[in-house]
């Protein structure tokens, strides 16, 4: 039987602290996946900071991928975390992803598209993928999931992970929850596990070019797929749960992928807002105000645009909707980066390069996309908190605007 290659395409904070979940358990269950992950990173030149043990005094610039092959450790992105040695850090997208079953889309939603770009053709057509970036795609034809976007332009199916998950706490193995949405097609269908039954496969498919689907809306999907060869163990819920629970970051699945993806995309938007509220001192009243009001809008916008097949419960009830949205209003970059800006009176831009060493914030885009996508529908006013976000950012309102602009009932 063959196993699953997994790449974890970023190596940022957060796609360094997976790459390190998944290489914990790739050497766990070598019977199911290979052992070595290949990690995409973007190269550049890194000087290791005086603070970091393999600091030896000479800090001229080396290859990044250099030092995590030889230290274990993303310098960078992820100082003071060991990784396993099993993460291989690879500079050649197209080497990295080459041969691979499993992709993990884990980078900020700004560079995806090159990155997509790249690889099209360049990976198995049967290869399947999990989304860990957080925001959402607008172009002219509206609005669409990074995990649809991905395999549309891929033709891949690809499922979704989001949750409470600041990344340094997981890093630290801190316990958290996540929660991955993965609604495969048909044809990757087998009998349940042995665990749970049967061993023999219901049907197995080794190809079936040209076949349908449906997609996170629940509309016959463009995608055209292909079946996953049942030489593979099955990628399925057990599969992917085994690939990314650990005893310190506990996975929930769940088939609502767009309602895991909006959740982690919005709630972006609303710790911008949490954060200018705490910034102009107004407390924990203010900042709860805010969450409510952000919980309110992400579920109206779940079913006012993906109304097929978007719950309800995965934004009240899941990790990557309430529970996230509150980790992220109370220590989040966006949350940290917005308060900073209104406490120091500069952009949030502006503590962004100043304070984050190169991470990046996706609140700012994502305040900005998903605006040009309600005012191209008339329906700013549907949205006051999202719309006042938006127009704080661009100078065009206050902060001290927020309480009027989101009020249910006029005061005056
Ligand atoms: P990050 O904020 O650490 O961003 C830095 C990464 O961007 C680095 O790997 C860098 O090499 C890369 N990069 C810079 N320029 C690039 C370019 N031109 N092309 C390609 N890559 C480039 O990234 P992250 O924290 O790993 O975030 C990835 C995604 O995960 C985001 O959507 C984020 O919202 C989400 N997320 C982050 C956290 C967290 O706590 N950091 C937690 C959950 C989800
Ligand atoms: P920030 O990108 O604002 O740090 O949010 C991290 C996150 O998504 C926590 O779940």
């Amino acid at each position: 039987a063959k196993k699953h290659k997994v790449t974890i395409v970023g190596s940022g904070n957060w796609g360094s602290t997976i790459s390190k979940i998944v290489a914990e358990n790739t050497r766990l269950h070598k019977d199911v996946f290979e052992e070595q992950v290949q990690m995409w990173v973007y190269e550049e030149d890194v000087a290791i900071p005086s603070s970091s043990k393999h600091f030896k005094g000479n800090d001229k610039p080396q290859k990044l991928t250099s030092i995590i092959n030889t230290h274990h450790e993303n310098v960078k992105y992820l100082p003071g975390i060991t990784l396993p040695s099993n993460i291989v850090a690879n500079p050649s997208l197209i080497d990295a992803v080459r041969d691979s079953t499993i992709l993990v889309f884990n980078l900020p939603h700004q560079f995806i598209g090159k990155v997509c770009d790249q690889i099209r053709g360049k990976i198995l057509p049967y290869a399947r993928g999990i989304s860990c970036i957080k925001g959402v795609n607008v172009s002219d034809d509206g609005v669409s999931l990074f995990s649809e976007w991905i395999g549309d332009g891929l033709d891949i199916y690809v499922g979704a992970l989001s949750g409470a998950n600041i990344a340094n706490e997981i890093a630290a193995e801190k316990w958290s929850e996540t929660t991955i949405a993965y609604d495969p097609p048909a044809m990757d269908s087998r009998a349940p596990s042995p665990r749970s039954g049967s061993p023999q496969p219901l049907f197995t498919v080794t190809e079936v070019p040209d076949a349908f689907h449906r997609d996170a809306r629940g509309r016959k999907s463009r995608t055209k797929l292909t079946g996953v060869p049942s030489e593979y163990p099955p990628l399925d819920h057990d599969c992917f749960r085994t690939l990314f629970h650990r005893p310190y970051f506990h996975v929930q699945m769940v088939s609502d992928v767009a309602g895991v993806s909006l959740g982690g995309a919005l709630k972006n938007i609303v710790a911008l807002a949490a954060g200018f509220v705490d910034g102009r001192g107004w407390g924990d009243n203010a900042k709860a105000a805010i969450m409510r009001i952000g919980l309110m809008e992400m579920v109206r916008f779940g079913k006012e645009f993906f109304g097929e097949t978007v719950q309800s419960a995965t934004f009240t009830e899941s990790s990557a909707g309430v529970a996230d949205l509150i980790t992220s209003c109370s220590g989040g970059r966006n949350f940290r980066c917005a308060k900073k800006a209104v406490e120091k009176g500069i952009t949030v831009d502006q503590v962004e390069q100043q304070d984050l060493n190169g991470q990046k914030l996706q609140g700012t885009t994502t305040a900005y996309e998903v605006n040009s996508f309600l005012k191209a529908r008339g329906l700013e006013k549907d949205y006051p908190l999202f719309t006042a976000v938006n127009d704080i950012l661009k100078g065009t309102r206050k902060v001290d605007d927020i309480p009027q602009l989101v009020a249910a009932v006029d005061d005056e």
